[in-house]
């Protein structure tokens, strides 16, 4: 497993830690496939699957920044718009170029931004989602 889940990563919500495990589980799955060599075509839908599941994500995150009035909200969502925009173009370069050098290439970029934004954006909030009692 390229990415293990380590306890470092948690963002002190249980939810979106397990949202975070499971997209490192698909990025390891991904990783896994692209390490035995399988082709675009296995490759692509765990993929899709990947981008879906960061999608729905992101917008649940959203949700729960809203509802507890989170002071970073502006610029936390601004991340998730850049992302959402790199992962929608990311989808117009596999549906272009649909080879696995591209999807591998693709997959990549969207685990580094995971981990990225993670670390680097929401960790943030752990602190004001445990004071409105999110936990
Ligand atoms: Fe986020
Ligand atoms: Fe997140």
């Amino acid at each position: 497993m390229l990415y293990p889940w380590k306890d470092e990563y948690s963002v002190g919500v249980s939810r979106f830690d397990n949202h975070h495990k499971k997209l490192f589980d698909i990025a390891n799955q991904l990783h896994e496939m692209m390490k035995s060599g399988k082709g675009e075509d296995v490759i692509e839908p765990v993929l899709r699957e990947l981008i879906d599941y960061t999608k729905y994500h992101l917008a649940e995150e959203e949700k729960t920044m809203e509802r507890i009035g989170y002071s970073n909200i502006t610029s936390h969502k601004r991340a998730h718009v850049i992302f959402t925009e790199q992962l929608n173009s990311a989808m117009v370069e596999i549906e272009r170029g649909r080879t696995t050098f591209v999807v591998i290439k693709v997959a990549q970029t969207v685990i580094d931004w995971l981990i990225d934004h993670i670390f680097g954006i929401d960790k943030k909030y752990t602190a004001e989602m445990n004071a409105a009692g999110i936990s």
